[in-house]
């Protein structure tokens, strides 16, 4: 089989075969096929399309290109939830621990900040001395002693993923819903869940920024798990601005520890609970979505939510205390307020231009082998639909170096369209689209 052959007949919008499917992966794997012949495939794959027989082969051909995890000898359903990625989206760190409280296993395994959205895994790290680098045997022990795990991908978890994901980021081959629904799935199905809720967002702060891209984004991930014989939902939200107020990496997880003692902003809760009360019910843990809120609800009241938290945190290796004492988490040395140059109403806020100015403050990277600064970052005030005065501070900006201050100020204040009008938000939940159960 020639490599070349296999690309001709992708660019000619062919369907490639279960063989040469496999023999590509297997192929870029083991580095007998070299980036170029890949990058060439990436681009014929994004321009033409994939079949969906063809998508869950090229997704399977990636899930057993690595080990794939067996929890099976951890009793229950084990569901996961993964974001496709958004701006102040700390989601994960309160919903996992709250749904393990409720009793459903929550094998988690995140990813680094891309682009302008931030990641779990940076998040995390910002809690002094927690570990995100577990080896698989720690990550069932993990699952089986507290319900949860929050680690990174290791080193064996779907490579072909990880080679080809580099790939793709340099051969401007991400956006393409085949490439990054085989790149989601074969991780997620790779780390041994059952079921799966995934957050689709939509809007200028995601990588699907309308609604019918976000929604065959979505359709396509379901069809993918269901063809492995997951039961998947996806709920598509809104992500037309920043989740909550802070956005960066400390300030974003104790904005998410705030969630567990029931203090957390309107947007974050809500939708800890909405994606929560999916988990349960595919959990088997509540026979709907109002059965399953009341179960979260009471998780969070009790402190069982937070405890299960804490209990995590000092199991892998961090300081547990800080979750009360937030002056434990890396800061930073100063904070300036943007004002608002006119007076008016919020009418909107383009969310990937206040994470790249997050960036530029040092809460992400703008090269891969930039390290994250943890204290620093963006809170953000003025949400759309607020009335603003001209000066009223729009957000605060917190530093270390400054860098990037002038840049992160210009683009973040850039990115707030002020008008007379008064604004009514879209609805955060705009649909959930879910697998048949099997
Ligand atoms: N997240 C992934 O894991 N892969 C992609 O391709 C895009 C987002």
């Amino acid at each position: 089989m020639r490599v070349q052959d296999i690309i001709a007949i992708k660019r000619d919008g062919g369907e490639l075969d279960p063989e040469q499917i496999r023999f590509f992966i297997g192929g870029y794997t083991d580095g007998s096929i070299p980036d170029y012949q890949a990058a060439a495939l990436a681009m014929a794959i994004m321009l033409r399309g994939m079949e969906p027989d063809e998508l869950s082969v090229w997704t399977d051909a990636m899930l057993h290109s690595g080990s794939v995890v067996d929890l099976s000898m951890i009793p229950g359903v084990k569901v996961d939830k993964h974001s496709t990625g958004g701006v102040g989206d700390k989601i994960s760190i309160c919903l996992a621990p709250a749904v393990a409280a409720c009793g459903v296993p929550v094998p988690m395994i995140s990813g680094r900040g891309l682009g302008h959205t931030g990641g779990t895994l940076d998040k995390l790290e910002s809690i002094p001395g927690f570990s995100v680098d577990q080896p698989v045997e720690r990550f069932c022990e993990l699952v089986a002693k507290h319900g949860l795990a929050l680690i990174g991908q290791t080193e064996d978890l779907a490579p072909a993923d990880r080679k080809l994901y580099a790939l793709r980021d340099v051969t401007g081959t991400v956006p393409s819903i085949p490439l990054i629904s085989s790149s989601i799935m074969s991780k997620k199905l790779a780390e041994g869940m059952d079921a799966l809720v995934l957050d689709v967002k939509v809007g200028a702060g995601a990588f699907m920024k309308t609604e019918p891209e976000a929604r065959r984004l979505a359709e396509t991930l379901v069809g993918i798990g269901s063809r492995a014989g997951k039961r998947v939902s996806a709920l598509m939200t809104r992500m037309a601005e920043p989740l909550g107020e802070a956005v960066g990496n400390a300030n974003e997880t104790i904005e998410a520890i705030e969630v567990l003692k029931g203090r957390g902003p309107a947007d974050v809760t809500e939708l800890t609970y909405a994606l929560g009360a999916e988990m349960l019910v595919l959990g088997g843990k509540a026979e709907s979505a109002a059965e399953a809120r009341e179960k979260l609800g009471e998780a969070i009241s009790s402190g069982r939510a937070l405890q299960t938290l804490k209990d995590l945190v000092a199991a892998q290796g961090g300081d547990a205390e800080a979750m009360d004492d937030y002056s434990r988490f890396p800061g930073a040395a100063h904070t300036i307020d943007v004002g608002s140059a006119e007076a008016g109403v919020v009418q909107s806020i383009d969310a990937a231009e206040v994470g790249i100015g997050g960036m530029l403050l040092g809460a992400g990277r703008q090269v891969a082998s930039d390290e994250v600064d943890h204290g620093v970052g963006v809170t953000v005030h003025k949400h759309v639909g607020d009335e603003v005065a001209e000066g009223e501070p729009l957000v605060s900006l917190a530093y270390n170096a400054d860098g990037g201050l002038t840049d992160a100020t210009n683009r973040i204040l850039d990115a707030y369209t002020i008008g007379p009008d008064p604004v009514a938000k879209g609805p955060l939940i705009i649909d959930v689209i879910r697998s048949e159960p099997a």
